[in-house]
């Protein structure tokens, strides 16, 4: 059962027409960086809530939340019409087991995300609980469309502080011109993303976080499960740890 309570929101950033993140001031329980809360807004006489991953770090004193605006979405479309000082239902308690503590130590961290996915990674990275536990993280974004390529100031500034970090924009709908063209399984299974990254991977050194489209999640899963890798589970800990958005 959701315990609902009012937030208001701060900020609203529109990245193209349909890319949108908003900041919320609310009184929540504490989070882990991968979890993510349910907001709500009435609409017509219905409460309408959906899951959203947290953006910002645990530490910070605002909610934030990537969205997109999905075409005659229910809760979205509702979402998208927000003005800043409104107010949104969020629910006080955050779930979910997409969280660091749930990936055993390794060598390598590969964080795998399309589109609005890359929020909880983007919590894990600023939350800097992880540069003790693996010398190198990288964050791999898939997205249709080069302007689809958000946060790319956070991302320069956690380039410019961690030496172990390297970041792969992968874009499939066009060319891209600092990073890898195609899908995620398309660079995984080619060679080319190990190949722009100057890494390799390997089930003795190698952890993957995967999380966003559903066909992505499952297509990449069982790619790497055919290149030795296993599915990380708390009762027999492996290599592919994943979250689905729908
Ligand atoms: C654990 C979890 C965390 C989530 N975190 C986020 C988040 O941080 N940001 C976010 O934008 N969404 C996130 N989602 C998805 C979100 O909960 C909603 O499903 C989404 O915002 C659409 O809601 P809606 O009512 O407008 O669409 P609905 O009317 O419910 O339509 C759902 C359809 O929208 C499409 N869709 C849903 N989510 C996305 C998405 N993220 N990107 C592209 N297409 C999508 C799919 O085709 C899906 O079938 C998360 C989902 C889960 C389960
Ligand atoms: N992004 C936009 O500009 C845009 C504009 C209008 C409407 N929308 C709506 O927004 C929703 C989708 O938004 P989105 O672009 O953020 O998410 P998305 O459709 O999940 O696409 C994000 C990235 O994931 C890739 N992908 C999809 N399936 C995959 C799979 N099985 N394996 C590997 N990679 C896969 C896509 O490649 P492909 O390009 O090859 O599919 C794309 O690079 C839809 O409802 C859409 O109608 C988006």
């Amino acid at each position: 059962m959701s315990n609902w309570v009012q937030g208001k929101i701060t900020e609203i950033n529109w990245w193209t027409d349909k890319l949108f993140t908003i900041r919320v001031k609310a009184k929540l329980q504490p989070f882990k960086a991968g979890q993510f809360t349910k907001l709500a807004l009435i609409v017509g006489d219905k409460r309408i809530a959906r899951a959203y991953s947290f953006v910002n770090s645990p530490n910070d004193p605002f909610y934030e939340f990537y969205c997109i605006e999905v075409e005659n979405g229910q809760l979205t479309s509702a979402l998208a019409s927000l003005h800043v000082g409104n107010e949104i239902w969020l629910d006080e308690e955050p779930s979910g087991f997409f969280t660091l503590d749930e990936i055993p130590n390794a060598e390598q961290l590969w964080m795998l995300s399309t589109g609005t996915a890359i929020g909880p990674f983007l919590s894990m990275l600023q939350d800097g609980d992880m540069w003790n536990r693996f010398s190198h993280v990288i964050l791999v974004h898939g997205v249709r469309y080069a302007i689809d390529l958000t946060y790319q100031t956070l991302i320069e500034s956690i380039q410019a502080n961690q030496a172990g970090f390297s970041y792969v924009p992968v874009v499939s709908r066009e060319m891209c011109i600092k990073g890898l063209e195609g899908r995620i399984t398309k660079v995984l299974d080619e060679g080319t993303l190990e190949h722009f990254v100057g890494s390799s991977f390997h089930p003795n050194k190698s952890q993957f976080m995967i999380c966003g489209n559903p066909q992505m999640v499952k297509d990449t899963t069982a790619l790497l499960e055919s290149l030795g890798f296993s599915r990380n589970r708390r009762a027999s800990p492996g290599h592919i740890t994943v979250e689905q958005y729908w």
